[in-house]
């Protein structure tokens, strides 16, 4: 079956290229129940450090998100994508509000073969009106919600919750990783801009051709994914750019570092490419968390892990711009790339 043109990837970006089957590396699983053990904890906090640095992902288990919440908004969401596309474009997001349901994303410019459904932790959000920096504009963003299913609202709400519990946990774990006190990132989420993602890639006659979502670095500061049983989620090594598959593991959440940590870190902790692989036969959800500061944060090397030996590698953005001039270009496709971390890297 012929594919619509907008989906095609350029060759060097297919399912196929620079992934080698069956390899026995496994990013890690960490067990966060062990952080009940006194004796435990200084070992979860460097393997969590290690993870960071090496992957820029691990998977989590016993991570305090009630399987009972993951699995009602699982249900809940699965009879909202299941209507026909007149309910859904009902709740559909626009270019002044980026909240609800969407199929058309581009990632880099090549459509992703996927529809999502996005909703904002705090509700109405905060961000910056538009990209021009000398613009001091605020919008106001409120969430939208489908009259049906009923539930999907309170579900969707619920699993957020615990969501941003934990996302706040493993910034604490992070910060202890790298030798910084607890709540050393706190100050920077008053306004959080952090938004939650259902995502559904339906079955693609031709996932050779496709992916459900291109390669890409997420751009926020860390995310936290529920995925199915399905399969298709890879990320490349830090170390030579090989492509990874992230196992599916009953309940666990996969984590990965977003470019404000890696800024923040001076590129100690990586964030890491990752991509969707589909397949033919069966539909795949995902849920991702993705925690954002406040738009008015300025994303800079931390000061405390400089020195001479390791000076800034990036100038200084404000968060929120950054954040509306990438969100502009996942409606269309445009003719130049999108604005990426790199661009705020100092030219040494
Ligand atoms: C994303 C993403 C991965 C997945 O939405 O940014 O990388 O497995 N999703 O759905
Ligand atoms: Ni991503």
């Amino acid at each position: 079956m012929d594919l619509d043109q907008t989906f095609i990837q350029a060759p060097e970006h297919r399912a196929d290229s620079n992934f080698i089957p069956n390899q026995p590396e496994e990013i890690p699983v960490i067990d966060l129940s062990r952080l009940n053990d006194p004796e435990d904890i200084q070992n979860v906090i460097s393997e969590i450090g290690d993870a960071c640095e090496t992957w820029g992902f691990f998977q989590v288990i016993n991570h305090g998100v009630p399987c009972d919440a993951r699995k009602r908004v699982e249900e809940t969401v699965k009879i909202f994508f299941d209507l026909p596309m007149e309910e859904k474009i009902k709740v559909k997001r626009d270019e002044v509000n980026p909240a609800g349901y969407h199929d058309g994303e581009h990632t880099k410019n090549v459509r992703d073969w996927k529809e999502v459904f996005d909703i904002y932790f705090k509700d109405p959000m905060v961000m910056p009106s538009s990209t021009d920096p000398e613009d001091e504009g605020l919008r106001v963003v409120y969430n939208k919600w489908p009259q049906f299913p009923s539930d999907f609202r309170e579900a969707c709400q619920e699993y957020a919750g615990h969501a941003e519990k934990l996302a706040f946990r493993l910034l604490e774990l992070i910060s202890l990783s790298l030798g910084l006190p607890k709540e050393r990132f706190h100050d920077y989420f008053k306004e959080q801009m952090s938004f939650f993602r259902i995502n559904r890639y339906p079955p693609c006659p031709r996932p050779d051709l496709a992916l459900g979502v291109g390669h890409h670095k997420d751009a926020d500061v860390i995310s936290l994914l529920a995925q199915d049983e399905v399969g298709g989620l890879q990320i490349s090594r830090r170390s030579d750019g090989v492509w990874f598959p992230i196992r599916p593991v009953p309940n666990a959440l996969v984590i990965n570092i977003g470019n404000c940590m890696e800024v923040w870190t001076n590129d100690k902790y990586w964030s890491a490419e990752h991509r969707v692989v589909v397949n033919s036969t069966r539909e795949r959800y995902s849920i991702p968390f993705f925690l954002l500061p406040s738009h008015d944060v300025e994303v800079k090397p931390l000061e405390e892990l400089l020195s001479p030996e390791n000076p800034p590698r990036y100038k200084g953005y404000k968060y929120g711009k950054f954040y509306v001039s990438r969100n502009r270009s996942d409606f269309k496709k445009l003719e130049i790339q999108n604005i990426q971390i790199d661009d705020f890297k100092v030219v040494t």
